[in-house]
């Protein structure tokens, strides 16, 4: 694996309860929009790679009803411990990373969903012939992530802050999310044994009321890899040295608007 890949020693029992919140209107959005594209159906074995603290898993397992199963696997002990309290007896969840799905039986499910996770991945190719793997034949992948942000108050001003004093001495990897691009998910899918896939590539804005309900969506997104490599001594400094930064570019009601790029991939196993 890529020596980028994110850091999975940040996360904190605040972030992951953050998480829980701020992705209730958020990333669980998107995660109900591809359950809908991916046509998930009663009596379907799910698989959520990156469930997080497993509210899309939950909104499927309604779905798939009592003929069908979900399983949600995720790195972060704290989101799977959070999951857990939804388990129910076509829910289950475990510690697990899409870099080894070794437990999992080859052909064991109809659908694997990823919503907000593959961005998150340095390296694609070996989870996506995983997928293709734990999928039967027939079985569809559908992939729900950021694309390419063009313009992103965030980015900038967590930049600016950071490579200024004190912050620049303690290293970040510049990029923490490795997104894709049409084609190249659309070779991913093929090289791994599915058809053509389906993509749909879509500009989306988000507003957050202040720059500090701004941070608290990121670092809770991030699982803390967003100032998780400063001490914690110097965390607050850099919260208020972003908010600050965040502020010049707020709109007149104090509110910081970000542009993103969504890219929503389903494709069927060969
Ligand atoms: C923004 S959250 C999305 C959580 C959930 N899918 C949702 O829709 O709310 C990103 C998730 O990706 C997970 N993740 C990051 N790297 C991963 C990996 N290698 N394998 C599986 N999950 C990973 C993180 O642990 C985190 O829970």
């Amino acid at each position: 694996m890529a020596s980028t890949a994110p850091s999975m020693t940040q996360d904190s029992d605040a972030l992951a309860r953050d998480y829980e919140q701020v992705s209730a209107d958020r990333q669980f959005a998107s995660g109900q929009r591809l359950a809908k594209a991916l046509a998930i159906t009663t009596g379907e074995r799910v698989l959520d790679v990156g469930c997080g603290t497993g509210l899309l898993a939950a909104h499927i397992a309604g779905i798939v009803g009592s003929a069908g199963r979900v399983l949600g696997v995720d790195p972060l002990p704290l989101r799977i411990e959070l999951a857990q309290q939804k388990a129910r007896a076509n829910l289950s969840f475990a510690v697990g990373n899409a870099y080894d799905l070794s437990s999992i039986e080859s052909g064991s499910f109809d659908v694997v969903c990823l919503n907000a996770v593959f961005h998150w991945l340095p390296e694609k190719a070996g989870p996506m012939r995983e997928f293709a793997r734990v999928l039967r034949a027939g079985g569809r992948l559908g992939i729900s992530g950021a694309g390419r942000d063009g313009q992103s108050p965030m980015r900038t001003a967590v930049a600016k802050v950071l490579t200024a004093p004190p912050f620049n001495q303690y290293h970040r990897p510049d990029a923490l999310t490795h997104p894709v691009e049409e084609p190249e998910m659309r070779q991913l899918y093929i090289d791994a044994g599915f058809d053509a896939p389906r993509i749909d590539v879509h500009d989306f804005t988000q507003n957050f009321a202040s720059p500090a309900a701004a941070i608290r969506y990121s670092e809770a997104s991030s699982f803390g890899n967003l100032l998780g490599h400063l001490p914690e001594a110097l965390r607050p400094a850099a919260r208020e040295a972003i908010a600050a930064e965040l502020a010049r570019v707020a709109e007149p009601d104090g509110s910081i608007t970000r542009y993103g790029r969504r890219i929503i991939a389903i494709g069927v196993r060969r």
